[in-house]
């Protein structure tokens, strides 16, 4: 069991072989953080190792004076007893007070970790994998009992985090705060490292010192948001992506968030991130419960590299539910750029039959399928075929495709309604909007209130009639707005706090239910893209498309980005038209291909316009991703060299056993007489020999120390080609016969 506990001392000590992770019973009976780092030794006491008193002006904890909660390291800090920095949570009581104060009352630890009622999370595949440790805390006149969940996973350098208040009075408590977690951290000689952007240009890495003063990445847009992602790392100055101290905090929500960092006067920081608390009020009556979301937190000292590879390898072994957990996913071809809603049934027929040709395995019918939708005005919520379109349904369609011999995946955003739709009509009530007030829209729809179970009872109803009547292997779930006029029709005043994250329940119920009905169909999450890329939704659909641009130069910065956060399995990549749709960028379509199959991996346009040269290439593409895909979604990712650097960019993905690898190197803009350049390789044995594209043999320790020229191979590659131009290397291990 990888926790010590030292009942005299009340401390707990969560290890495992790369971290230590110590908290205990503070002067004040409340939980203090001691230790949070690399592995030290499970023995050590720290209690009063990091208490300390400032004065004047600080509220001492004790008659003492020793210790004042404000320069304490605090693991879930109330708010209103001294400790003047944001609190972890907030709760209005019946007499207006929101003054609480939580003292440690029991643990418990058990093996295994069990799940959060309603909400995605990290699992383990056996009880063994993980220890739980639970910390229960009680205010005693607000009468809430708040319990503290740990659990490390042995195999990991990875703890997860999440809380549950529980009211054991008899008054109602309003629950208007509710992080997640608080991590006190002693100096602040580190940096964030944020996830930020817009459509079409998602998870961008942006650094920012962390200095005194708040702060904060967040969405109040309903969902996690392109704008800024749910996933953040907190790292050394000097941390590298080969080496230093770094701590990534993934939030398994897809809903508003914050993460927040407030650096006072006394040195260090405090990290607190969960659902974002603007507009949160939940009511807890008499022995209700919440449980807040999860965070999982990952822990190294070797870089930010390791870092990834960490949450990597996590979230495909503990995340991810689905019978394509750890398989290579299928190739597939999405209509959406070739024809948008302007298609039928021949035309679908015929852009699957020359994907079939190809080599693609699933072919993907998305948006415009249903209803009267024929523009962006009309149809959402009537998921039921439009027989103008497809005469013999969808069902007839799947078998269409399934005889061309391919799977067949469909379209759905089924959050969403437009003015023009039967669903409306009927129920003018189901969506989300505040009285007395225009509706704001977005792409002209509205957004369903998903916190009504009936509404999601409805839509549940619609999709299964039209999944079970078809042979469906796959599902792209999109949501192409976020949520304004958050207020759920016809429920009371004090119920409408709850209605963002009643919302983002009802769309994990929807999920559930469909997941648990159809457990073959393989999800695809999406919103306009990249907006809703979380690891709460990959609980749900193992992949999500990454962003609408598909453009290969923007997309190495998109997936680069995407990486820090999230397994290359996770992220959805296709090679889509050229000029494309989103920059008019030309590119070479082996070029787009290189930076797609570090990903997911299909094609996003009508193969049947491509010329025939083209197409012999796209075949020897789909060749290639098919022999080698399981290495790129599952190997050992390295970043070599950053696309918002320098004008080439690098990655490469390494076997398990290290006797193959793959490099891609992408240059921005052509040169002429350009410097010579090499990129130093990772992950390589160093005595084995490297046969690289089957040519020049190095070893390991060469590539590793010298690299790998920009200019191989020989015939100066760079010279030739125009801008966006990329080459791959792939290097296998050299067997001497
Ligand atoms: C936005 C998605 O990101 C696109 O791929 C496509 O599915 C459209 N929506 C369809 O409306």
């Amino acid at each position: 069991m990888a926790v010590k506990i030292n009942d005299s001392e009340k401390q707990f000590h969560l290890y495992n072989s790369k971290l230590s992770y110590v908290i205990g019973e503070g002067p004040d009976g409340g939980i203090e953080q001691l230790y949070f780092g690399k592995r030290i030794n499970e023995n050590q006491i720290l209690k009063g190792y990091q208490t300390r008193c400032g004065r004047p002006l600080c509220c001492p904890a004790n008659e003492e004076e020793t210790y004042s909660k404000e320069l304490g390291l605090r693991e879930y800090p109330s708010f209103g007893t001294g400790d003047f920095r944001g609190a972890a949570y907030e709760i209005c009581q019946e007499n207006g007070s929101r003054v609480t104060e939580l003292v440690f009352k029991s643990y418990e630890v058990c093996s295994g970790k069990k799940k959060i009622p309603g909400l995605p999370a990290s699992y383990v595949n056996n009880e063994d994998e993980a220890t739980t440790l639970k910390l229960t805390c009680f205010d005693e006149v607000a009468k809430v009992e708040v319990v503290l969940y740990y659990t490390l996973f042995e195999n990991y350098p990875i703890i997860t985090r999440n809380v549950s208040f529980k009211n054991l009075g008899k008054e109602e408590l309003k629950l208007t705060k509710a992080l997640s977690c608080c991590i006190d951290f002693f100096d602040n000689e580190y940096d964030l490292v944020q996830f930020e952007g817009a459509w079409g240009r998602e998870r961008y890495p942006k650094i920012r010192a962390i200095e005194k003063g708040i702060m904060q990445v967040e969405s109040m847009r309903g969902h996690s948001s392109p704008n800024f992602n749910p996933f953040v790392i907190i790292k050394r100055k000097n941390t590298d992506e080969f080496q230093g101290e770094a701590i990534g905090i993934n939030l398994v929500y897809s809903g508003n968030f914050l993460a927040r960092i407030e650096a006072g006067s006394f040195g260090g920081f405090r990290f607190t991130m969960g659902i974002n608390p603007t507009w949160f009020q939940w009511p807890l009556g008499e022995n209700e419960e919440f449980y807040t979301p999860e965070v999982i937190i990952t822990y190294t000292n070797d870089g930010l590299n390791d870092l990834s590879q960490n949450i990597h390898r996590f979230m495909n072994n503990q995340l991810v539910r689905s019978p394509y957990k750890n398989k290579p996913r299928p190739i597939l071809l999405n209509n959406w750029e070739a024809t948008e809603m302007n298609f039928d049934e021949e035309k679908i027929l015929k852009i699957a039959r020359k994907g079939k040709e190809a080599g693609v395995e699933l072919f993907v019918l998305d948006d415009g399928w249903f209803g009267k939708r024929n523009n962006d005005y009309a149809g959402l919520g009537d998921w039921f075929v439009n027989t103008d379109k497809l005469p013999d349904g969808i069902s007839g369609l799947s078998k269409k495709i399934n005889e061309i011999g391919l799977d067949f995946g469909l379209w759905i955003e089924p959050e969403m309604v437009n003015e023009d739709s039967d669903l409306y009509r009927a129920h003018p009530d189901w969506v989300l909007a505040a009285p007395n007030r225009k509706k704001t829209l977005g792409r002209h729809q509205m957004v369903l209130d998903y916190s009504k179970p009936e509404v999601v009872d409805y839509i549940y109803d619609m999709l299964h009639k039209v999944i079970s009547t078809a042979s469906i292997s796959y599902i792209k779930w999109d949501m192409n707005r976020a949520i304004t006029e958050c207020y759920s029709q016809n429920v009371p005043a004090d119920r409408q706090g709850m209605v963002y994250h009643k919302y983002i329940m009802g769309v994990y119920s929807l999920y559930e239910r469909l997941i648990q009905e159809f457990p073959n169909i393989l999800f695809e999450s999406c919103a306009s893209g990249g907006g809703r890329f979380d690891a709460g939704m990959l609980y749900y659909a193992p992949q999500a498309w990454c962003s609408d641009d598909t453009d290969g130069h923007e997309r190495v910065k998109i997936q680069y980005g995407t990486s820090y956060g999230y397994p290359i399995s996770s992220i959805g990549a296709h090679v889509s038209a050229s000029p494309n749709q989103q920059t008019g960028r030309t590119m070479d379509i082996d070029d787009r291909a290189n930076i797609a199959c570090f990903g997911t991996f299909g094609y996003e346009l009508d193969l049947n316009e491509v010329s025939e040269e083209e197409f012999e290439r796209v075949k020897k593409q789909i060749e290639f991703m098919k022999k080698y895909r399981g290495l790129f979604q599952y190997g050992t990712l390295y970043r070599l060299q950053s696309p918002f650097e320098k004008n080439t960019a690098s990655w490469m993905v390494v076997s398990e056993d290290k006797s193959l690898a793959i490099v891609a190197i992408y240059r921005s803009l052509k040169t002429p007489n350009d410097e010579l350049e090499r990129i130093k390789l990772q992950g390589l044995t160093e005595n084995a020999i490297y046969e690289i594209n089957h040519k020049e043999m190095y070893y390991g320790d060469l590539l590793m120390a010298q690299g790998i020229g920009t200019m191989e191979p020989a015939e100066n590659w760079f010279e030739s080609d125009n801008d966006f131009t990329s080459r791959m290397f792939i290097l296998e291990q050299h067997v001497t016969k």
